[in-house]
C-alpha cells in the first residue's frame, strides 16, 4: 500500500514499465518536479526491484484500478520496446482508456525550442535538444543527447535514441525507432513503423515497415 498518494494530489503519476528506461524517466521526473512518480507496474512485476529511485513496483496492469482510487492521475509509459512499436501504443491506449492523463516529461538539461511542439506523454530526457517549429506527436521518446533540428515532424510513439541526429525537416513515422548513434539527413522521410539501426546514416527515403541498417542505410535482407 503507498501512503503517499494522496499527499501528491493532481500529480501522482503511474509509471508504466520497471526496466532500465524507467529509472532514467523517473529520474527526470523527480529533477523536474512538476509530476510526481509514485507507483510503477509492469507486465512481469516479479522481474523488477521492489522500488526504482524509491518509487514502489505495485504489480502488473490489473494494479491500475486500485492505484487510480488511490488518487493517481497520471501516467507515462517507461518502455523502449525496440521494434515493437504496439507495445508502446497499446500501453499508452490502455492507461488513457482506464482514465489516467499522459505525463510530459522534460529533464531540466534537455532544450526544447519555445517554437517546437511537444505532444502529451512524451519525454525529453538528458541534454537532448529539439528546435523550432519542430513536432512531437503523443509519447514520443527523444532520448539522451538526442538532436531534433527545426522543422521536423515526429510521429506518435516514436522513440528517437541516444546520441541520434536528425536534421532539418525530417519526418519520422508513427512509431518508428531510429537507433542509438544514427544519422538523418535533412528532408528526409522515415515511414512509420520503421528501425533505423544502430550507428546507421540515413540520406534517402524510408518506406513503412522496414529495418535499415548501415552507412548509407540500406534495408535489411529478411
Ligand atoms: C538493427 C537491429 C534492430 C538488428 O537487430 P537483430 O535483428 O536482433 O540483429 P542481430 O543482433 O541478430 O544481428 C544480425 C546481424 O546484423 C548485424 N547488425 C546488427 N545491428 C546492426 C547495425 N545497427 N548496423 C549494422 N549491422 C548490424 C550484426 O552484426 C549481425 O551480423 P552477422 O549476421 O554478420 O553476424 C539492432 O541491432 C539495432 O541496431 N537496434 C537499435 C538499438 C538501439 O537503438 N538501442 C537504443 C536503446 S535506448
Amino acid at each position: 500500500m503507498v501512503e503517499h498518494l494522496d499527499e501528491v494530489g493532481v500529480t501522482a503519476c503511474v509509471v508504466i514499465g520497471g526496466g532500465g528506461h524507467a529509472l532514467v524517466v523517473i529520474e527526470a521526473m523527480q529533477l523536474e518536479g512538476r509530476c510526481t512518480p509514485v507507483a510503477i507496474i509492469d507486465a512481469d512485476p516479479a522481474s523488477c526491484p521492489p522500488d526504482i529511485l524509491g518509487v514502489p513496483v505495485r504489480g502488473d496492469d490489473s494494479t491500475l484500478p486500485a492505484l487510480i482510487e488511490e488518487g493517481a492521475t497520471h501516467f507515462v509509459v517507461a518502455v523502449g520496446a525496440i521494434g515493437r512499436p504496439q507495445v508502446r501504443r497499446g500501453l499508452f491506449e490502455s492507461a488513457s482508456a482506464a482514465g489516467l492523463t499522459p505525463a510530459t516529461v522534460t529533464h531540466p538539461g534537455a532544450i526544447v525550442s519555445a517554437h517546437a511542439t511537444v505532444g502529451a506523454g512524451s519525454q525529453i530526457l538528458a541534454g537532448a535538444v529539439v528546435n523550432a517549429r519542430t513536432r512531437l506527436g503523443s509519447n514520443v521518446i527523444v532520448n539522451t543527447g538526442a538532436i531534433l533540428e527545426h522543422d521536423c515532424q515526429i510521429g506518435d510513439h516514436a522513440h528517437i535514441a541516444p546520441g541520434s541526429a536528425i536534421a532539418g525537416g525530417v519526418a519520422v513515422g508513427a512509431g518508428s525507432h531510429v537507433g542509438i548513434g544514427s544519422s538523418v539527413k535533412e528532408g528526409v522521410t522515415v515511414g512509420a513503423g520503421v528501425v533505423v539501426g544502430a550507428g546507421a546514416v540515413v540520406v534517402s527515403d524510408v518506406d513503412d515497415g522496414l529495418v535499415v541498417t548501415g552507412v548509407p542505410a540500406r534495408p535489411r535482407e529478411s
